[in-house]
Order: C-alpha cells, then structure tokens, then sequence
C-alpha cells in the first residue's frame, strides 16, 4: 500500500535557498514536459528561480499560502498556492494557482492530495470561494472535475504552450468551508 502523501505548508523558516532550488526542478520539470503554466521552453534556471524567490517573499508577506509535497528522500515534489491578497470587494475569494507535480511523482494521487490541502487551507483562512484557470483539455481538467470543481467556461487561444502555438484557459470555482455565497 502507498503511503499518503505529506503536504505542509512552507513556512519563514523553512530553508529558503533549498526550497527555490527544489521549487524551480519542479517548475522546470513540468515546463519541460509541455505544461501551459505561464512560462516558455526552455525555462532557464535563472528565471525559475527569480519566480520562486518572488512567490516567497509574496508568501512571507501574508498574500498567500504555498503548500509542498516531499518525496522520500525529502525533496519538493509538489507545489500548489492560495493566493489570499484579492481587491477589497473580495475578501471572501481565493485563487488557486501553480499546481505542479514532478513527472516522477505524478498519478499516484498528491495532486489531488495538494488540492485538498489547499482548499483546507484555503477555508482556515476564512475563504469560501476558489478560483482557477487550467489549460483546456489537459490532465489537470480531469482532476478538478473529480474533486466537485465547477466548469464556468473556455477562453479560446488564452496563451502559449511552452513550444509555441495557442491554447485555450478553463475557468473553474468552487465553494468551500462554511461560508455561503451571499
Ligand atoms: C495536473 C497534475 C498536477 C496532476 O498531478 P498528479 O499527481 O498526477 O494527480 P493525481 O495523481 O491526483 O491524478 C492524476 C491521475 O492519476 C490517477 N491516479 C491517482 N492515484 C493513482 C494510483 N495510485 N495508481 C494509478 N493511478 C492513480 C488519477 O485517477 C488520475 O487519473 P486521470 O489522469 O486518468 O484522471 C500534474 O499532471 C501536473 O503537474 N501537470 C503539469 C502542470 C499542470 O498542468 N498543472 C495544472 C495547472 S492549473
């Protein structure tokens, strides 16, 4: 039997320096792979960095939580973000952004676990509606149809693969916790 996968929240005091480097063979990985995550083929390493590094400093600063998955030998090996800061007219709202699981680890269940954490996490800090966009057609549509997300609608040709050429965005919501849309 697998075990269940352990997702915690990167914290302050978490070595920094490890988790950009960690983070970054993540993003890249699935850059590589030819995931539509706002990024261009071939992500230097560099820029991967500099990505992290600002999503820390973003999450040190309150505006929101990042969750990762660690694999045996405890490296990185799943990522997911709430983004909490939202326009004052939506305090109730989330977005739930970056869900990325290395090739090594994936279909065994930790992007799922990572949505799950991350829409826990999302209703303790007193969110009651997420948000996401994923790339049409891809794995990830599946996983949140599975997991109760609502499917709003496509935006045709909204960005880039990695390689080049148009994809469409899915736009999904869900509500989650106590709270009720007013
Ligand atoms: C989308 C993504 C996060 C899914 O991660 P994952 O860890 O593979 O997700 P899961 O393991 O929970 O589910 C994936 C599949 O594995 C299957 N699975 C889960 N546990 C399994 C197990 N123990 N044995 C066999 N299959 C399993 C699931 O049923 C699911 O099947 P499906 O693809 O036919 O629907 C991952 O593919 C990824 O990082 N893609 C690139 C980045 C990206 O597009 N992110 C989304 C941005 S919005």
């Amino acid at each position: 039997m697998t075990a269940a996968p352990i997702i915690s929240r990167l914290d302050s005091s978490a070595d920094h320096d490890a988790a950009i480097d960690q983070l970054s063979d993540v993003l890249i990985d699935c850059v590589d792979g030819g995931a539509s995550v706002s990024f261009m083929w071939p992500l230097p390493r560099d820029h991967a960095r500099a990505f992290w590094r600002g999503v820390l400093q973003s999450a040190a600063a309150g505006e929101r939580i990042v969750l990762v998955s660690r694999d045996a030998d405890g490296l990185i090996d799943g990522t997911v973000q709430v983004v909490l800061a939202q326009p004052d007219n939506q305090p109730h709202r989330g977005d739930i952004a970056k869900m990325l699981v290395h090739r090594r680890s994936r279909k065994r269940g930790l992007g799922a676990a990572l949505m799950t954490a991350a829409e826990e996490a999302a209703a303790l800090a007193g969110k009651d509606l997420l948000v996401l966009d994923t790339v049409t057609g891809g794995d990830a549509e599946r996983l949140y149809g599975r997991l109760g997300w609502q499917r709003v609608g496509e935006i045709p040709g909204y960005a880039l693969w990695p390689r080049g050429g148009r994809c469409g965005t899915t736009l999904y919501f869900k509500t989650v916790g106590e709270g009720a849309i007013d």
